[in-house]
């Protein structure tokens, strides 16, 4: 958060509030994102179905056979990622590794012609209000919380939500009018 808040106040400042045209300056945002990403994928299983006889791996697979592809095994594999069940941003700044289905260890919007069509939309709105919200506030965990104790756990779905949802406390970190009228 601390590392997001200084980017954010050195490229926007705090006499305005971010805006989509500084997304392309803030690349430890979107490290953070892409890291969150990885590691939380909204969607663990993508489906796709044979569409001739062909061979991955050395094994033979007929034509039409259904394919479960397992997102959430592939971003915490360590033939693709040092220590995977570390959520590290830092493993992205500078990294050509993109969410765009062309790298297959970073796949959240999936990958070919029946990859995510929302995704410039969905990757966007991600970046542009986890920005907005580490920049208006810093968040606090409840009393008595620490971040070593949370449960970061998922439940299994058509997408992973946290088990037990997020609880935290914003404070405000830019000047009052910056809000609007309170
Ligand atoms: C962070 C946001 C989003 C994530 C992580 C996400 C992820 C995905 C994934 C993993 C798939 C399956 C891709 C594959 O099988 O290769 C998918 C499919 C799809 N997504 Fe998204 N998505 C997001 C936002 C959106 C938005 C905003 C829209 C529409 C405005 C959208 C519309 C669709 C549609 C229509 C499909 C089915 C495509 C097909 O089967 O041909 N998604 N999405």
């Amino acid at each position: 958060m601390k590392k997001n808040q200084d980017e954010l106040d050195h490229v926007v400042g705090h006499d305005r509030m971010v805006d989509e045209d500084d997304i392309p300056q803030l690349k430890y945002l979107q490290a953070v994102v892409k890291e969150t990403f990885r590691f939380h994928a909204t969607i663990p299983l993508i489906t796709r179905e044979c569409m001739t006889n062909c061979k991955v791996g050395g094994y033979d697979i007929l034509a039409k056979t259904p394919i479960m592809i397992n997102i959430w095994a592939i971003h915490r594999h360590s033939s693709a990622y040092d220590d995977p069940w570390d959520f590290n941003p830092e493993r992205f700044v500078g990294s050509g590794v993109d969410v765009k289905g062309v790298d297959f260890e970073l796949l959240p919007f999936g990958s070919g012609r029946r990859a995510c069509p929302g995704m410039p939309l969905g990757l966007m709105q991600v970046q542009y209000e986890l920005a907005r919200l580490l920049h208006s506030f810093t968040w606090k965990l409840p009393i008595g919380e620490n971040p070593q104790n949370m449960d970061m756990g998922e439940v299994f779905g058509v997408t992973l939500p946290k088990v037990i949802p997020l609880e935290v406390i914003p404070i405000a970190r830019l000047p009052l009018h910056m809000y609007g009228p309170l």
